[in-house]
């Protein structure tokens, strides 16, 4: 029987896990939690798109937002895949859910707080109000998601490295769709003082989702090659990638109070 530490010895040498019965208990464990994370998070970000196919703006955008729904329910079916295959019953998982709870004040902070048994990262709890909103989740929160699954895409366990590799080409069209609108936006002396406010509400809530820095769990997960860098690197790369996308749009990026976000 392999020691927890020989295992852990093996995947720093790169080791990659292809099934289930190559796992240590403890990394069987760490995995489930982050597959769960993203999973319930990709269902739970679909759902609160769905409203915006009947409330975009043109005919044009209408396609676009069932498109990027129809990438989150895929992105979701794809996780809970992955979940099955490691014996979880999904069907009844999801059931168990309420991925469709949002908050009644959808301008109340609850800094890095859960409010329900899943696994959410906490900014779906959020209601997406308005059309700009709507932007400006693509604009900050598909762009951080993006940044959390670089580390993914070359992690210890194969299936899932392979397939972030779809999602992530996915959630980077999302990320356009949002810079477009946020340009356009932004250039329009009517709409520019809306677009600035939505950054200053969903930036935050954005930064909020990484973790600690120097947490313990983010060093096992990097121990185990289920991630690769500290929470507060991946932080730092999203606020660079922001700041860059901001530029030439004169908007500003708000402060950010550090809260973290415990479970990462
Ligand atoms: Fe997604
Ligand atoms: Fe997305």
């Amino acid at each position: 029987m392999i020691t927890a530490e020989d295992f852990a010895q093996q995947i720093q040498g790169g080791r990659k896990i292809e099934a289930h019965d190559e796992m240590s208990e403890e990394y069987r464990e760490a995995l489930l939690n982050l597959l769960m994370q993203q999973a319930d998070s990709e269902l739970s970000g679909g759902y609160g798109y769905i409203p915006w196919i009947a409330k975009a703006p043109s005919i044009h955008e209408k396609l676009l937002v069932a498109q990027i729904v129809k990438d989150e329910i895929n992105h979701a079916y794809r996780m809970n895949k992955l979940l099955a295959e490691l014996g979880i019953n999904v069907d009844q998982r999801i059931e168990d859910m309420e991925l469709e709870l949002r908050l009644e004040d959808s301008n109340a902070n609850i800094g890095t707080e859960r409010k329900a048994a899943d696994k959410r990262v906490n900014i779906f709890y959020y209601t997406i109000d308005s059309w700009t909103d709507f932007i400006m989740f693509n604009f900050c929160m598909d762009r951080g998601a993006g940044h959390q699954l670089e580390d993914a895409k070359h992690c210890s366990y194969a299936p899932w490295a392979r397939t972030i590799e779809g999602i992530f080409k996915e959630e980077m069209m999302h990320v356009n769709h949002g810079d477009t609108w946020v340009h356009r936006l932004a250039s329009n002396p009517d709409t520019k003082d809306e677009v600035q406010t939505a950054l200053e509400k969903w930036y935050p809530r954005t930064m909020n989702i990484f973790g600690r820095p120097n947490s313990s769990k983010n060093k096992l997960y990097r121990k185990l090659g289920l991630k690769q860098r500290d929470n507060e690197e991946v932080r730092q790369a999203f606020k660079a990638d922001i700041t860059k996308a901001l530029e030439g749009t004169g908007l500003s990026l708000p402060a950010w109070t550090p809260e973290y976000d415990e479970s990462v």
